[in-house]
């Protein structure tokens, strides 16, 4: 119901660093999904080794970074009003004659590319996802007075020209962290622009992913989260040249010392193959909480946007998992008002929710996105009507993540210790299925599992006692 892990909306979603007062200042703004935080952390590491230091206040900066997203209309023209803004900070910087520099990054970058530099004439580089290594390079062209767009989808693997997470282990890391594993979507739904803006699947090999994992849990990570567009869609080879996906992948993780919780998203349907079912059957390190995104609970809808499964599959798929693990908690991404959804197609959605139970959810109305076949279709769905339908949709959703929340009270589990909480001697943990628990403790607990029991909730935690 929120779009909070799309940070359409998220104020102040950038990376951060202690700060020398002479070295160039980089500031970034993450729109998007989580691989746009993981590509700013990775943008951050690579300026770094060139003298910049991240910086969380934009008025600092030299350098400031847009990183865009481009899922809905409303995500890709935030970054107009944003550029609108930053030209009047360009123009007084001239004034004083302090350097200034504006980059696009990510989605919308690699979607527009040249349009950028038209629609908007402060902007002095665009880069897209596939060729922010070499943003560097492209900074000390635009230095040189040149305006550069590089959206090519590089034929070199840009995971192996960024700074090792060796070298970037100096600086501070949280307890948990992203790490993207697969890239790019070959499933085409019809609504949607990223396939076109994140290119086809790509999966970074096995003993990639299990260096950068190691690094991060021997730099104070205790929980990973692997990324893809389709997570699930990961494949590799083992050192013998066998093939393996990502429960195999999960399984190797697991064994990483000090590493204490594993997570994954976002996966498609039929993605999920019984390799991955059995690791949440196994794995005591992998979460029982799965974002398991489903748009409608229409087969007719469903068949229009090109999802290639029923609603029946996706619930019989969802008896198969919670077989395997009981207490895994769902959720999921809905769109209502897709082209030609009536009343009824509506109706099967609702139904689809009331049977599998969501502990959390994310919806939106359909946007037209240009260039993807839903763009194209003729029986749009008025406003309106997307309006009323995601207002029912919400309350439904909301009142199912309510009833898992308070579910939770009376129950006995770990959390992992996050941040200080609001008041003096509290601390923020998370829950298994991802719920932020208040509790007391002390700040150098950070980062240790702790065992609580809830006592109550509140609108968007729970509260809870150690025992
Ligand atoms: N790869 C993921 C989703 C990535 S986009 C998956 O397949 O599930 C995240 C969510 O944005 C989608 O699940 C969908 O619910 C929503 N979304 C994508 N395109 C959209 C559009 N054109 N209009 C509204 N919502 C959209
Ligand atoms: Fe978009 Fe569909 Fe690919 Fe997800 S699976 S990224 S919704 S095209
Ligand atoms: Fe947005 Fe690109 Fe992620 S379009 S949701 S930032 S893959």
């Amino acid at each position: 119901m929120s779009t909070e892990p799309y940070l359409d909306a998220d104020p102040s979603a950038q990376t951060g660093a202690a700060t020398p007062t002479n070295a160039r200042k980089v500031f970034i703004k993450t729109y998007g999904c989580q691989m746009n935080v993981y590509d700013s952390d990775r943008m951050s590491d690579a300026l770094s080794r060139d003298g910049y230091v991240a910086t969380e206040t934009m008025q600092d900066a030299d350098l400031v970074l847009i990183n865009t997203c481009h899922i809905r209309e409303k995500a890709a023209e935030k970054v107009y009003s944003q550029l609108g803004r930053l030209r009047e900070m360009k123009k007084a910087r001239a004034a004083e004659g302090r350097e200034f520099m504006i980059g696009v990054t990510g989605c919308v970058a690699q979607a527009e590319g040249e349009e950028i530099l038209r629609r908007a004439p402060a902007v002095d580089v665009v880069i897209g996802p596939q060729t922010y290594h070499r943003l560097p390079e492209a900074l000390k062209r635009a230095k040189a007075g040149e305006r550069v767009v590089d959206t090519e989808y590089a034929l070199e693997d840009k995971f192996s020209h960024l700074p090792r997470a060796e070298e970037a282990r100096t600086r501070s890391r949280g307890v948990t962290a992203f790490l993207t594993v697969q890239e790019g979507c070959d499933k085409f739904c019809t609504f949607c622009v990223v396939p076109y803006t994140r290119g086809s699947e790509v999966s970074r090999p096995l003993a990639q992913v299990m260096e950068e994992a190691r690094n991060l849990v021997s730099a104070g990570v205790r929980e990973l989260t692997l990324l893809g567009q389709n997570v699930n869609a990961w494949h590799g080879k083992d050192e013998a040249g066998r093939e393996l996906t990502l429960g195999d992948l999960l399984y190797r993780l697991a064994e990483i010392p000090g590493l204490a919780r594993l997570r994954y998203t976002t996966s498609h349907p039929r993605d999920m193959d019984e390799r991955l079912i059995a690791a949440h059957r196994d794995l005591r390190l992998l979460m029982p909480y799965l974002h398991l995104p489903v748009q409608s609970g229409s087969d007719r809808i469903l068949k229009a946007m090109n999802r290639r499964h029923t609603a029946e599959d996706y619930v019989a798929l969802i008896r198969r998992i919670r077989a395997a693990r009981p207490d895994i908690a769902l959720s999921g991404d809905f769109i209502v008002g897709f082209p030609g959804e009536t009343e009824e197609d509506f109706e099967d959605t609702l139904r689809l929710i009331q049977e599998v139970g969501y502990a959390q959810a994310f919806s939106f109305k359909y946007s037209i996105r240009p260039g993807t076949p839903g763009a194209e279709l003729e029986d749009q769905v008025d406003e309106d009507v997307k309006s009323a339908r995601l207002e029912r949709l919400q309350a439904l959703l909301l009142r199912q993540q309510q009833a898992f929340n308070e579910s939770r009270i009376g129950m006995e589990f770990d959390i992992l210790l996050e941040k200080p909480g609001r008041l003096e001697g509290q601390l923020i943990g998370r829950s298994p299925w991802l719920q932020s628990v208040n509790v007391t403790g002390r700040a150098d607990e950070i980062g240790s599992l702790v065992r609580v029991r809830i006592e109550s909730t509140g609108a968007n935690s729970l509260f809870g006692t150690r025992i």
